[in-house]
C-alpha cells in the first residue's frame, strides 16, 4: 500500500513537477487526510492482508510532524514494514527521528550526481551535496539498504548511469532505473525520451557484469546483481516491459481516494466515506469491492491509445 501524505514538493523535477506546462494548484488542508483517517485507513488494509505501507507524497517529509504519523502506524498489529519515499531535501534533519519512531528503510529519488544537472532536473536551489549528507545519515543509523531511484532522460541524463552505479556499489546502496513514465500532464514525455531499461543493463555490464537474480524482485522491478558481489541493481521497465498484470499497489493521495493503477483518472474517495459517518466494516467491503473489480493496464494498453487518457499527476499520487 503506498499512501501520499501530501502533494506538496520542495522540488520541481521535470518529469513529475515541472513549473512550467500546467497550472499548479495545491490540495487545501482540510481536504487532506488527517492523521487519524491515515492511521484508520491503514489499520484497514492491513485487515485485509497488506503487510507494507510506503509513505510517499509530493515530498512526505514537508507534512509537519511525520514522525508522529510513523509513531502511529508501528503500533498497529499486522503492519510488518513502514518504507518511505523521499526526494532526500531534509533527510539530514529528520532520518533519526523518523527512525526512532519506527521507519524501517527509506527510497530516494537521485538522477543525477552532477551538482549542475541535479539543479536543472530538480529544479532547486537545495544542493545535492545535502540530499548526499541524508542519504549518509540515513544509512548510518540503519534506514538502509537504501535504495536509491533514477528516472532517465534520454539526452537529459544519460551520462549519469555509470557514475551512479559506481556511487550506489562504492556505498551499498540499490539503485534502480526507472523508465520515464507519460505520468501526469505537464512533463512533455515522448517515447523517444525513454531509455529502454534494456539498454541501461547492457551499459552497466559491460563496465561491471550482471546477472538476474532468480526469483527475486516483484511485480515492478527486476533485480540484478553484479557479478563481483558488490550489490544489486534493479530495472523499472514500465513502459518497454508494462508488469500490469502482476501489479499489487493499491495507492491512497493525500485527499484519501483509492487508485487502483498509477495512471488512473478517478479514485474512490474513502475520505468522504468516512467523513459521512462509514464504520470500518463497511469501509473494509467498499475497498476488496473496489479492489477485486480493478481491471487498470494503462501500460500495456499505452501503444494502443489513440489519444492520451486524463491522468492523475504523479506528485498526488506519489510514484
Ligand atoms: P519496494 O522496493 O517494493 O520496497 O518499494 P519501492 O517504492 O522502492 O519500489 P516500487 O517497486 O513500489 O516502486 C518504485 C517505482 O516504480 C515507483 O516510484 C514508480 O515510479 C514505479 N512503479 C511502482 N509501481 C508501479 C506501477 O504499478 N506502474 C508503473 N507504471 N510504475 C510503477
Ligand atoms: N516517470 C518515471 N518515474 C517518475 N517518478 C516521478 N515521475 C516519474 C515519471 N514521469 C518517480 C520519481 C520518484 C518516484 C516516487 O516516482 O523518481 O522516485
Ligand atoms: Fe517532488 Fe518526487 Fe515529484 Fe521530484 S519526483 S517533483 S521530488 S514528488
Amino acid at each position: 500500500m503506498r499512501l501520499s501524505v501530501t502533494d506538496r514538493c520542495n522540488f520541481h523535477c521535470t518529469y513529475c513537477n515541472p513549473k512550467t506546462g500546467r497550472e499548479i494548484t495545491f490540495i487545501p488542508h482540510s481536504q487532506i487526510l488527517s492523521y487519524e483517517e491515515m492511521e484508520r485507513l491503514v489499520r484497514i488494509f492491513v485487515s485485509l492482508g497488506v503487510g507494507k505501507v510506503r509513505l510517499t507524497g509530493g515530498e512526505p517529509l514537508l507534512r509537519r510532524d511525520l514522525v508522529a504519523l510513523v509513531s502511529q502506524l508501528r503500533r498497529i498489529p499486522g503492519l510488518k514494514e513502514i518504507a518511505l519515499t523521499t526526494n532526500g531535501s531534509l533527510l539530514e534533519e529528520q532520518a533519526l527521528l523518523l527512525r526512532e519512531a519506527g521507519l524501517d528503510r527509506i527510497t530516494v529519488s537521485l538522477d543525477s550526481l552532477n551538482p549542475e544537472r541535479f539543479k536543472e532536473l530538480m529544479d532547486t536551489e537545495l544542493p545535492l551535496a545535502k540530499v548526499l549528507r541524508g542519504i549518509a545519515v540515513a544509512q548510518k543509523i540503519g534506514l538502509g539498504p537504501i535504495k536509491l531511484n533514477c528516472v532517465l532522460q534520454r539526452g537529459v541524463n544519460e551520462e549519469d548511469v555509470i557514475p551512479l552505479a559506481d556511487y550506489a556499489r562504492r556505498e551499498g546502496h540499490i539503485l534502480r532505473f526507472i523508465e520515464f513514465m507519460d505520468a501526469g500532464t505537464g512533463n512533455d514525455w515522448r517515447l523517444d525520451r525513454v531509455v529502454p531499461s534494456s539498454e541501461v543493463a547492457r551499459r552497466i555490464h559491460e563496465v561491471w557484469p550482471i546477472e538476474q537474480i532468480p526469483g527475486a524482485g516483484n511485480a515492478v522491478s527486476q533485480d540484478w546483481r553484479y557479478v563481483d558481489g558488490c550489490g544489486e541493481v534493479g530495472f523499472i521497465a514500465s513502459v518497454t516491459q508494462p508488469f500490469c498484470q502482476g501489479c499489487d499497489r493499491a495507492r491512497i493521495s493525500a485527499e484519501g481516494r483509492l487508485y487502483t493503477c498509477l495512471f488512473a483518472h478517478e479514485g474512490l474517495s474513502l475520505r468522504d466515506e468516512m467523513r459521512a459517518g462509514a464504520d470500518d466494516e463497511a469501509l473494509a467491503r467498499r475497498i476488496s469491492t473496489r479492489w477485486n473489480i480493478r481491471d487498470d493496464r494503462y501500460s500495456e494498453r499505452r501503444s494502443e491509445l489513440t489519444e492520451r487518457l486524463p491522468r492523475i499527476e504523479m506528485h498526488h499520487i506519489g510514484g
